[in-house]
């Protein structure tokens, strides 16, 4: 499937519900939901995400990486960390591409690693967390909310799913929260140690975002601001990028922006602000 098809084709799907038209991919007695794209991975690029989400799973010890990518690497490393968290938790890793799933099996793990077909649809899964990073970054825009409502539609009570975007070596990122109603935070992280200038963040905003990072669109605002407290605390790089991104932090709190982080996140160079502070104007 062409890469510039992939919108396209996943608008005909999701507009026409779960009896859409033949463009999906079949698995078993069920239809995939999307489109095969780029299968672009790499080793820690979802670090950083990862360490984000280190609480258990809300509602369901089933967790469900979708979309891993040609090499299930990241996959694989995501099921270490939760395993040495949470004993109980079970990874499925889903993807859309047949070929993907069947190069991964030699990856599973008997009882707490699969992998198996699927697409938003979530294969008739009910997991408690859904990880879809560089996923929807390759669709159209106006694809968002109907893969988003598919995906919430089929979490277990209480479950969440994370859709975001990062570069290849995971040092910049940024992700959105979804619970099974609504969007609930989005989350910009940066690699500090390497991070100049907060404006990389912009590149890498989730495909909601990403177009709406222009004056009037509340995230260009938030980007703007962080930047001008980032530049303003200058001042304090000597303490390290740690100490300049917590006194970031606070200068925009205290211009009155809504920053969820702990202390402990801070540290992380992350930031996390409420999804309604953020939403693309209608
Ligand atoms: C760029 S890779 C991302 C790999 C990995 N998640 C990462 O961040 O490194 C995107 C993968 O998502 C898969 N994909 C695209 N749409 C999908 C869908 N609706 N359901 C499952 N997989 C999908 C593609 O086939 C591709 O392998």
């Amino acid at each position: 499937m062409p890469l510039h098809g992939a919108g396209r084709v996943l608008r005909e799907q999701l507009t026409q519900g779960d009896d859409g038209p033949a463009d999906h991919v079949r698995v078993g007695r069920m239809r995939a939901r999307g489109v095969i794209t780029r299968g672009t991975t790499f080793t820690n690029r979802l670090r950083r995400l990862d360490r984000w989400l280190s609480l258990p799973p809300i509602g369901s010890p089933l967790v469900v990486d979708l979309g891993y990518g040609a090499y299930p690497t990241t996959t694989v490393e995501w099921h270490r960390h939760l395993r040495r968290r949470c004993r109980h938790v079970r990874l499925v890793g889903l993807e859309i591409d047949p070929g993907r799933v069947a190069a991964a099996q030699s990856f599973a793990v008997p009882g707490t690693l699969e992998f198996r077909s699927g697409g938003f649809e979530l294969a008739g899964l009910r997991p408690g967390l859904v990880r879809a990073m560089n996923v929807l970054r390759q669709y159209d825009e106006s694809d968002v909310a109907s893969a988003w409502r598919m995906l919430a539609k089929n979490l277990a009570s209480g479950g969440r799913f994370v859709d975001g975007t990062s570069d290849e070596l995971g040092r910049v990122a940024a992700w959105v929260v979804h619970d099974s109603i609504a969007p609930v935070t989005l989350t910009l992280a940066t690699d500090l140690s390497t991070m100049d200038d907060p404006a990389v963040l912009a590149e890498r905003l989730p495909k909601a975002l990403i177009h709406r990072n222009v004056p009037g669109e509340a995230v260009h605002s938030l980007l703007t601001s962080l930047r001008e407290t980032w530049a303003r605390t200058a001042v304090y790089s000597t303490f390290g990028p740690r100490d300049r991104w917590r006194r970031s932090l606070e200068a925009l709190r205290d211009a009155g922006w809504p920053v969820l982080e702990t202390p402990n996140r801070r540290r992380d160079g992350t930031i996390t602000v409420p999804w309604r502070s953020v939403a693309p104007s209608p």
